[in-house]
């Protein structure tokens, strides 16, 4: 999604705005642009596609000028063109926006009766519009201006502005989308995240949801929606340690592929006491002993790693789970019972419809769990309890390591509630714990097949469809698998659960189809495998992936497998998540596509 910086500087900052521009480039974009304010004139570079083709402009046409704005612009209203990049200019104010405004039509139409001229189709030049009018036509002062716009916009979104004429002001909104202001040495910088500042500063100030603020170079004021004056606490962020490279990696996937074994452990640190053999959660209001439903909400891999826990609820807890996508749940009108707990899943913690569907569950008396990466994030804010997830900054688009680490983090709740439920005895909890603490050994030994994996992704990338199948906890996986591929390597792959096969699928069964068979050798082994013979006798080529009993036992006719070691059955998405990802990879490299930045993909959904 859209990314922000502004730095009010000491000296030419387009550079630096540049530089901040490139750490917000994992969250996805098309377009992007720079504007600064030199000797209180305005002037602005934008360009679409990626960063160097705004580099390249900036070689050409170089910005002067220490104050400024800049933006990575995901298309929402109007193509992804130079006309529609960010910044939005008038006579008066320059302008960058994150979110969506709602009302924007009704806005538009009222302020070309008024004689105001619309350059672009987005929008976010309403906003910039809205204010020129306020301090033309209503002769405010940019303070008063910024807050009677925002009180007329609808929407969700972080905004950050500048004002013709004015060397030293910088202001910010955040309604939605998250903001954060940087304090430098007689410097100030406005982020879209902690990491977009590392650069600069580490003092961070998290604006709240609906506050917004006036910035100087030696001062900071914060206003809440209702436009009081609010002290926010400054922190100090560990984003510059976490940062980012690719640790001789090609692509920061293949990085974060490789550090699951790593992030998983420390996960299961956060949960687990190898020495007594127990888990423990975070304190909070959550009280599964007590609780008749869980409901389960999130969007793309988080939801199917929220998918995966209900086997984990459901079987180990004998808790009911309800779950479904947040954009569906969001809607839907929920019959909540009264002990209900509801629990989100999100990497970010920044993706509007989880939040949205966050805010309704509490709305109907949910206690509220989350399970989120980044702590700071509005959704972990707002949840009564937070289920950490240590994965470390994730920058590729499409999620691997978030994946497990959430999968991991609600397998050890999950036993948790089982525990507290009283549903596993003491030498279950004991078997599953030393089972999570295998986990990371596994997955390393998996990592160990990329050479064949790779080899096997040759042909997948001939395909143009792909089916991946599997049943149980492997359901959902096989969903995952079929989203990574589609997410990275643009080819066409559904997941199905193996059972339902037959009712519809097997139809597109060819000798160019692959279909992907997750069967581990559990109880439900044996019913896969007849759903893979059942492709194989239609000249569909099959992969199977298991483990060395699964393999062996398979039969003749097979394409290719891929064998994962053996591991405790409920927890196997965890370990078969990683060739799940590397053929994903592998295709999409023997493709030649943009594995971290995939076409049309945000790394974060701050839009609906
Ligand atoms: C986007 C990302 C996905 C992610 C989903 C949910 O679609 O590209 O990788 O799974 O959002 O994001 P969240 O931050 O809530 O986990």
């Amino acid at each position: 999604m859209c990314g922000i910086i502004g730095i009010l500087g000491k000296s030419d900052v387009a550079p630096l705005i540049v530089q901040g521009l490139k750490r917000l480039e994992y969250r996805g974009y098309d377009s992007a642009g720079v504007a600064t304010i030199s000797k209180g004139n305005l002037d602005r570079r934008r360009a679409p596609g990626k960063i160097a083709a705004l580099e390249a402009l900036l070689e050409v046409r170089p910005l002067s000028g220490a104050l400024g704005i800049g933006h990575t612009r995901w298309a929402t209203h109007g193509a992804a063109n130079e006309t529609n990049a960010h910044p939005h200019a008038t006579r008066r104010v320059a302008l960058v926006h994150n979110g969506i405004i709602e009302n924007f039509a009704e806005l538009r139409r009222e302020l070309i009766d008024k004689g105001y001229n619309f350059e672009s189709e987005t929008d976010t030049e309403v906003v910039a519009q809205l204010i020129t009018y306020y301090l033309e036509a209503e002769n405010m002062s940019a303070k008063e201006a910024f807050h009677a716009a925002l009180k007329r916009v609808r929407g969700a979104f972080a905004l950050a502005v500048l004002f013709i004429g004015e060397d030293d002001l910088l202001m910010g909104a955040r309604r939605g989308s998250p903001l954060a202001i940087g304090r430098g040495d007689g410097e100030m910088f406005l982020g879209s995240d902690a990491y977009a500042l590392a650069p600069f500063t580490n003092r961070v100030t998290y604006l709240d949801e609906g506050d917004w603020t006036v910035l100087t170079r030696h001062s900071i004021e914060i206003f809440d929606a209702s436009g009081a004056r609010v002290k926010r606490p400054e922190t100090i962020s560990s984003a510059a340690d976490q940062m980012v490279d690719k640790d001789g990696h090609r692509h920061f996937m293949s990085k974060e592929i490789h550090e699951q074994p790593e992030v998983i452990a420390h996960t299961l640190s956060r949960y687990l006491d190898p020495a007594t053999e127990t888990v423990g959660l975070p304190k909070g209001a959550f009280d599964f002993a007590s609780m008749d439903r869980l409901t389960i909400s999130a969007c793309g891999t988080a939801y199917y790693a929220g998918l995966i826990s209900k086997y984990w609820f459901e079987s180990w807890a004998g808790l009911p789970v309800e779950i479904d996508v947040a954009s569906e749940l969001r809607y839907r009108n929920v019959p909540y019972t009264k002990g209900g707990g509801a629990l989100f899943v999100s990497q970010s913690g920044e993706t509007a419809d989880t939040l949205a569907a966050l805010r309704e569950a509490r709305a109907h008396g949910q206690k509220i769990a989350a399970v989120v990466n980044v702590p700071e994030s509005s959704i972990a804010r707002e949840a009564d309890v937070i289920f950490p997830m240590a994965a470390g900054p994730e920058i590729g688009v499409a999620s691997t390591k978030a994946f497990t680490c959430q999968l991991t983090a609600l397998a050890c709740v999950a036993i948790a509630a089982a525990r507290a439920r009283g549903r596993i005895d003491e030498a279950e909890e004991r078997r599953l714990v030393r089972a999570l603490l295998e986990v990371p050994r596994l997955v390393a030994e998996t990592l160990k097949h990329g050479a064949a994996i790779e080899e096997i992704a040759r042909e997948i990338a001939k395909a143009r469809d792909v089916l991946y199948i599997g049943r149980g906890v492997n359901f959902p996986l096989a969903m995952e698998g079929a989203l990574k591929l589609k997410e990275i390597s643009y080819i066409h792959a559904e997941g199905y659960a193996a059972g339902e096969l037959k009712h519809g699928p097997i139809a597109l069964i060819d000798k160019a189809l692959p279909v992907i068979v997750i069967a581990p050798h559990d109880a439900l082994y044996e019913k896969t495998i007849s759903n893979m013979h059942e492709v194989m006798a239609r000249g569909g080529k099959a992969l199977l992936i298991s483990d060395h009993e699964g393999v062996k036992t398979a039969g003749d006719g097979l394409w290719a497998s891929i064998e994962v070691p053996t591991v405790e059955p409920m927890l196997a998405p965890i370990v078969y998540a990683a060739p799940i990802q590397m053929l994903a990879y592998y295709t999409a490299t023997t493709k030649g596509t943009d594995v971290d930045q995939p076409r049309n993909l945000a790394k974060s959904v701050t839009v609906e």
